[in-house]
């Protein structure tokens, strides 16, 4: 077995390697030094995989990234492997997981196909809706990152942990079984891309540090609200932690109600704390 990352898992392709005991395989993304001009992708294998079982590590973010993930399938299946499990720490587009309306994409689908021509089976975290996973071309399992995340909170000592959605119950759930400490959950509304709403609720927060957890942090609107919410109750210390730190618009701006934010190196970022390495690791021990 040989492990390749594409250029936006790089450190957690290295991780997997080491859990595993088993070689990374170079990979060179730039045909010229700067790469290409118009932004075009490139990869190649700089070492052999023929009759390798080849676990092949790509987060799907940004956009961009699901090109080299195909390009990296490719070349490994035309360079003789004889099995390509894909480990797609964040699968971007989850999200569009139905038809919302007439003529739209279901864009999780159609990644899936396109995964489906090389590869032999897929494993993701977090994934948006995890039902979605049964209607893929390919068999497909979600890994969860819990571990991870209830791990360092229990390191952080915090006192209890929020779901600031519906959505998020089944991840603090988990997260505070590992970390020891009880959970609790907010209800939320969405308005729009970057704006929510919670149902107010008398939360046993006054002096206590706790830790909102959830999947994804986009524009941290999420957070932001939650963050607030426990304060004006007394919260003592707040800490965002999520598997998927996208980070993107005003998301630095609104976490900044936060003393701390964490996310795991399924997506980079200068808040990547925690690897899910482990759990990735354990999930492939565990194929057939
Ligand atoms: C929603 O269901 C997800 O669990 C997250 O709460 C959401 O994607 C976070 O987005 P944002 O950071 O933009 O509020």
């Amino acid at each position: 077995m040989k492990v390749v990352g594409g250029s936006a898992s790089v450190p957690l392709a290295l991780g997997l390697a080491r859990e595993l005991s088993i070689d990374l395989v170079d990979v060179g993304f730039e045909k010229h030094p700067g790469g290409f001009p118009d932004g075009e992708r490139y990869v190649r294998l700089l070492g052999p995989v023929s009759g390798e079982h080849v676990v092949l590590v790509q987060t799907t973010h940004p956009s961009p990234m699901i090109v080299e993930l195909f390009l990296l399938a490719d070349a490994i299946r035309d360079a003789g492997a004889r099995r390509i499990t894909a480990v797609i720490p964040y699968f971007g587009y989850g999200r569009q997981d139905k038809r919302f309306l007439d003529g739209e994409a279901v864009s999780a689908k159609a990644i899936a196909k396109h995964l489906a021509v090389d590869c032999d089976e897929l494993l993701t975290m977090a994934i948006h809706n995890a039902g979605i996973l049964k209607t893929f071309p390919l068999p497909a399992r979600e890994v969860s990152g819990m571990p991870a995340i209830g791990r360092y909170l229990k390191s952080t000592k915090v006192d209890m942990l929020l779901a600031p959605d519906d959505n998020a119950i089944r991840f603090a759930k988990e997260a505070s079984a590992i970390a020891g400490v009880p959970f609790d959950s907010l209800e939320k509304e969405r308005i729009d891309s970057y704006t929510v709403k919670i149902t107010p609720k008398a939360l046993a927060v006054h002096g206590k540090s706790v830790a909102i957890v959830d999947d994804v942090i986009s524009t941290g609107g999420t957070i932001a609200v939650a963050a607030k919410e426990l304060k004006a109750q007394g919260a003592r210390r707040v800490i965002a932690a999520c598997v998927h730190g996208l980070f993107v618009g005003p998301a630095e701006a609104n976490l900044k109600v936060c003393d701390d934010v964490i996310a795991t190196d399924t997506v980079l970022s200068p808040h990547t704390k925690v690897s899910v390495a482990p759990e990735f690791a354990a999930a492939i021990r565990a194929l057939r």
